[in-house]
């Protein structure tokens, strides 16, 4: 989860450090952090992290990566670190690119955050309209996802999962709708691929052979048309050997990485038809289990309880599940969970409701703002653990 704790130069400080101690110390099988950018004029968030290609010289900068991922790691649990760029969804004044500086997209399409006219201001003032990307755009991004897995290596983390979910900019260029290009890059769902796999192979080449690269990817609705098109995707990850693909879903324009519009997430796991039924993506990920059986599949979204975690695993819909807001509400969630003699089925969950959508946002039908109260109210908590606060469910 992006923790918005970057310290001058968009570095990993001690906060930030304190919030992954505490997890470090939760029994979870591996940590993946929130979202480091790799271009340091393209935030997602103004507290994000960032690399840079550092030169020798700033070995302080280095230094605070190394401290990062040894608090990350000082309890023996790997540390993946999530590497990302937003692309068209970065907001204005994130960052060094400058008030006025445009984003950068596949093609010019500015983002669809709701319909009417406040929305469109709102989306004009906030991200503006993406300048579709040259080939020296897509070079330097290509070399920045690089040198952030580098560095990243260098400095300790057990491995890198690319953020190619959410809409950012690797989603974008994954799917039709957002990447209109005719070139290399575009116009078939090979060619859409292409740069993940120019950076997942590139990467292999700087980083030593059991460092660990995953990617994270939106699934995709059965009848949707593209679905034959994102299985084919999957297919070219397969072939160039990922080691896990991490399911989510949602983007800017419709949060339902966070629940909103999959279904009631406070509602009772029992109800459904499975208790397995509580994760939000559980049927694409049962259709790719079918068709990839030998990919490592880690389902994030949505889990809270340990029957719920259970009935997943055990039907082998996944290998690893993915925690989020459980994990701020109870960093020791682990525990809870797999400790059945110490905690009961009713005692191992975490359960919470969701945050209001602020009534400005229901009236200028902006969905993103819907998911963003979500987050900011989970980040407030996780700002607590850095701060050595107690946290509290919504
Ligand atoms: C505060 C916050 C920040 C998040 N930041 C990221 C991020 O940086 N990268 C990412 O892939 N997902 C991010 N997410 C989404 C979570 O990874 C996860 O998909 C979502 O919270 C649903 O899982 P959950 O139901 O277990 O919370 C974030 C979620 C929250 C609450």
């Amino acid at each position: 989860m992006a923790e918005g704790l970057a310290d001058r130069g968009y570095l990993p400080g001690p906060r930030i450090s304190r919030v992954y101690s505490r997890w470090a110390k939760g029994d979870w099988g591996a940590l993946l952090t929130g979202n480091i950018q790799v271009d340091v004029r393209h935030l997602g968030g103004y507290g994000d992290l960032a690399t840079r290609d550092y030169q020798a010289e700033e070995y302080q900068s280095l230094n605070a990566w190394e401290l990062y991922a040894e608090a990350c790691q000082e309890h023996g649990t790997p540390a993946i670190a999530q590497i990302c760029h937003p692309g068209r969804q970065s907001p204005r004044g994130a960052g060094e690119r400058g008030f006025l500086g445009q984003t950068i997209a596949p093609s010019a399409i500015p983002l669809h955050i709701g319909d009417g006219l406040a929305a469109s201001i709102v989306r004009s003032i906030i991200f503006g309209c993406p300048k579709a990307m040259s080939q020296s755009d897509i070079d330097r991004v290509v070399a920045q996802f690089v040198n952030c897995a580098r560095v990243l290596a260098q400095c300790g983390f057990s491995g890198i999962e690319l953020h190619a979910a959410h809409g950012y900019l690797l989603s974008q260029f994954l799917s039709p709708r957002s990447n209109t290009r005719q070139d290399d890059y575009g116009g078939s769902a090979e060619r859409r691929a292409r740069i993940v796999l120019d950076i997942i192979q590139q990467i292999r080449n700087v980083v030593p052979a059991t460092f660990c690269v995953g990617i994270k990817l939106n699934s995709a609705d059965h009848n949707a048309s593209d679905f034959e098109d994102t299985m084919t995707q999957i297919q070219l990850f397969s072939d160039i050997g990922v080691d896990f693909l991490e399911i989510s879903g949602g983007s800017y324009e419709d949060p339902t990485m966070m629940g909103r519009g999959v279904r009631d997430e406070s509602s009772n796991a029992k109800d459904q038809s499975t208790v397995a039924r509580e994760a939000f993506f559980l049927d694409f990920a049962i259709q790719i289990r079918k068709r990839f059986p030998n990919l490592i599949l880690l389902l994030t979204g949505g889990f809270r309880t340990r029957e719920g975690i259970e009935a997943a695993l055990k039907a082998g819909v996944c290998d690893l599940v993915g925690i989020g807001r459980p994990a701020v509400l109870r960093p020791d969630f682990p525990r809870l969970i797999m400790d059945d003699k110490a905690y009961s089925n009713r005692e191992a969950r975490a359960v919470f409701s969701k945050v209001p959508v602020p009534f400005f946002a229901r009236l200028l039908q902006i969905k993103v703002l819907g998911g963003g109260a979500e987050t900011e109210y989970f980040r407030g908590q996780i700002h607590r653990i850095a701060d050595g606060l107690p946290t509290y469910a919504p």
